[in-house]
């Protein structure tokens, strides 16, 4: 299978055009088929993409969720019918982890960077419970499988197209996968440095550094998350993940870096005085206490497809500045990225892993590819 770069795509589907006289070199090449790509925002407890649509209306803060595969937006401010906006006449209602929404649905034109669609369920909420960590939000782009989006719209039984679905359906792009680059932080500000994109239609292998770990998508968990089989994960040198396989999915509308409760406690134990940390409603959180030195303390490593994927103690403590935002008082303990999966799967790897990772979501072959950022 190839996995074509969305530049080398542009070039593949490009058209030739212009003038070819003898001796005139000019040769401009038009892509006929652009992949289109839209800034992502690095919020530190959120990912978010810009979205217009309704009576021309941009909302800033839509969270870019791979765990959920609806759109609606109108959480912080009304979603107002424009002139493209279809009233279906149907209501829809999403729960996750972090909260909730319901209202009215719509089909409408939607564009996100440079990426538009004309036919696009759309939620316009009219009531909304989400954690207060998740403010400013507007609402929620899901990008996990439509099956997941299955009942979420009233009189519709089975799925609806995502925005990607729509993309692929209405032409806008020739290949089902799309990547990401997540910005950086920087720790010590909480803010985002540098830019960030979604590109749909391909990925950019300039941005890539090394092989790219490919993965099955296994759909073990509920058929419809990015859900892959891991080899093993490792704090320093110690395999921390059960012998036979490691059932792990990623989550961007998600901040974690969860593991399931062994692998949780194998990190605790590794550490003299680090213990589970409650941050209110996002739940509890591992904690080192103040006396650990971030130079001693080991790196954890996921291990994928032959390839490890490594993050160092100050890419999985939780920078002082992102403190506030969860609620936590500084008192001089190191509080983690780590959190407790519960059941639900071995690992989840949320914003926290996404931000040091290329990602790229075929779709189409239903596999996940990760690789370092060039
Ligand atoms: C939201 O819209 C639905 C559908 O029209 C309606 O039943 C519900 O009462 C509305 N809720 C609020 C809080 O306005
Ligand atoms: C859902 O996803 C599948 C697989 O990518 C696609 O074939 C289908 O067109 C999508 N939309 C619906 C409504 O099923
Ligand atoms: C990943 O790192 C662990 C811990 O250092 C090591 O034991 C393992 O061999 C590494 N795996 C790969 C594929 O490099
Ligand atoms: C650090 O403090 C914890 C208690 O908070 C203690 O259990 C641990 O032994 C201390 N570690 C060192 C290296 O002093």
């Amino acid at each position: 299978m190839v996995h074509l770069a969305g530049l080398k795509l542009a070039l593949l589907f490009g058209t030739l055009s212009g003038t070819y006289a003898a001796g005139l070199v000019k040769l401009p090449v038009r892509a006929s088929v652009a992949s289109p790509s839209a800034p992502l925002g690095n919020k530190i407890s959120k990912l978010t993409v810009s979205v217009t649509t309704g009576n021309d209306q941009t909302f800033d803060n839509v969270l870019v969720d791979t765990g959920s595969s609806l759109l609606w937006v109108g959480a912080s401010s009304p979603y107002v019918p424009g002139p493209n906006s279809k009233d279906t006449g149907e209501t829809f209602g999403v729960e996750y982890d972090e909260g909730s929404a319901t209202g009215l649905v719509y089909l409408d034109t939607v564009t996100i960077g440079s990426a538009t669609v004309t036919n696009q369920y759309i939620g316009a909420a009219n009531q909304t419970s989400l954690l207060a960590d998740l403010d400013p939000l507007d609402g929620f782009i899901g990008l996990s499988f439509n099956g997941s989006n299955a009942h979420t719209i009233s009189g519709i039984d089975g799925p609806t197209n995502t925005f990607f679905d729509s993309l692929v359906e209405e032409g806008v792009i020739e290949q089902a996968l799309w990547s990401m680059v997540v910005p950086a932080l920087d720790v010590a500000a909480g803010q985002q440095v540098g830019e960030g994109e979604i590109l749909f239609g391909g990925y950019d292998a300039s941005k890539v550094e090394g092989d790219i770990a490919w993965l099955d998508v296994t759909n073990e968990f509920d058929q419809f998350t990015w859900a892959f089989n891991m080899d093993a994960i490792y704090f320093g040198d110690s395999q921390i993940s059960n012998d036979d396989f490691v059932f792990a999915y990623t989550d961007s509308g998600n901040i974690w870096l969860s593991l399931n409760i062994d692998s949780y406690l194998a990190v605790q134990k590794s550490v003299p005085g680090a213990a589970g940390a409650s941050i209110g409603p996002a739940g509890e959180i591992m904690a080192f206490p103040a006396n650990a030195s971030l130079a001693d303390l080991p790196s954890i490593s996921y291990s994928m497809a032959g390839q490890n994927f490594t993050l160092t103690p100050e890419q999985y403590v939780m920078p002082s500045s992102a403190y506030a935002t969860f609620g936590i008082t500084d008192d001089g303990r190191h509080y983690t990225w780590f959190a407790s999966a519960g059941s639900q799967a071995d690992a989840i790897l949320g914003q926290a892993w996404l931000q040091y990772f290329y990602s790229i979501y075929d779709v189409g072959n239903t596999k996940i590819g990760f690789a370092n950022y060039a």
